[in-house]
């Protein structure tokens, strides 16, 4: 039976990863499970700088699903070479490298610096940040800045480049195609959606940040369409997330058109989730006699 599949030139030995601040740099859950079981580790946004992120509280619960305003706090593209780099490079599965910046330049940079550092798997460009030297606007919502910043990390590096959509847009489509035209090999589809809770007692926004990015099995639907509507429009394969907390999930991900997907919330209330989707996947394909997992990308019938 082979699970494996490719995300431009890198090869996953499964198609379940993990997602992006949810699962620390890997060096947090290696007590829980062993990480060399899951398709790829992906880590925490870096930007060049370390950032300490947003006052508490930071995360609050909502129905089926969490809303966070973290703040993109990380260590810093050296503090994350000296700090977390050892560990996650003795791995057997691939290091994804989620990455930001305030300007096109910074992307590039710190793109050519995990270039340069060797062994990396791919860099994924979480593109829904704002762009300091175009007033704020966010890059992933903007098809030009998007172009840019693809495009300037492009040049700076070899590596499989993973562009991470944002949901906030009106049609994803076009995202898509401006990602693929700049160079991007694959698409995260997708991120957060914006949102926010407040404390009835208090009357307060029940995060410091006032609102946050809303996350976990209430965007599961919302991320399958998305990730149907890119597929349809884009040759470059898709990681899909939002929601993922079955095989059965995953599955409709991969119907739906996506190469891999990633488990993202689940792994904070259950950090077995991604290997038990890995072998639920397996089960479901021995009983449906599937011997590729490839067979299921984009395997939905939309017709009649
Ligand atoms: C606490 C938290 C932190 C996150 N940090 C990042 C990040 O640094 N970079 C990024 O691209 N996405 C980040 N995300 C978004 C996730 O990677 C993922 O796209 C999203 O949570 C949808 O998947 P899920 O519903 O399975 O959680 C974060 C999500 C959560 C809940």
């Amino acid at each position: 039976m082979n699970l494996s599949v490719k995300i431009g030139a890198l090869t996953l030995q499964n198609p379940v990863t993990v997602a992006s601040g949810t699962f620390g740099y890997g060096v947090e859950y290696a007590q829980l499970i062993d990480l060399n079981q899951l398709g790829a580790v992906v880590v925490k946004g870096i930007r060049l700088e370390r950032v300490r992120g947003n006052p508490t509280p930071r995360t609050v619960e909502v129905t089926s699903g969490l809303i966070n305003a973290i703040g993109l706090q990380g260590p810093g593209v050296d503090g994350f070479i000296r700090k977390y780099w050892p560990f996650l490079k003795e791995l057997k599965v691939p290091t994804i490298i989620n990455m930001w910046g305030t300007t096109v330049e910074e992307y590039a940079e710190v793109a050519r610096r995990f270039d340069a550092l060797g062994g990396v798997g791919a860099l994924e460009l979480n593109v829904s940040c704002p762009n300091l030297k175009a007033g704020g606007a966010q890059f992933g919502t903007d098809l030009n800045l998007l172009s840019q910043v693809v495009g300037a990390c492009r040049k700076a590096t070899k590596l499989p480049l993973i562009t991470k959509l944002s949901p906030n847009v009106v049609s994803i489509a076009p995202y898509a195609n401006a990602a693929e035209a700049a160079g991007s090999d694959a698409l995260s589809i997708m991120n957060s959606f914006p949102a926010m809770a407040i404390d009835i007692e208090t009357r307060r926004p029940s995060l410091a940040n006032v609102t946050g990015g809303l996350t976990g099995p209430c965007i599961k639907p919302i991320a399958v369409k998305l990730v149907w509507e890119a597929a349809k429009a884009v040759n470059i394969p898709i990681i899909g997330m939002g929601g993922i907390q079955s095989a059965a999930d995953a599955i409709e991900f991969l119907m739906a058109g996506a190469t891999a997907v990633a488990v993202g919330t689940a792994n904070f209330y259950e950090p077995q989730t991604a290997l038990q989707v890995v072998a639920d996947l397996r089960q479901f394909m021995r009983q449906k006699g599937i011997r590729d997992v490839r067979e299921l990308i984009g395997s939905v019938r939309t017709g009649k």
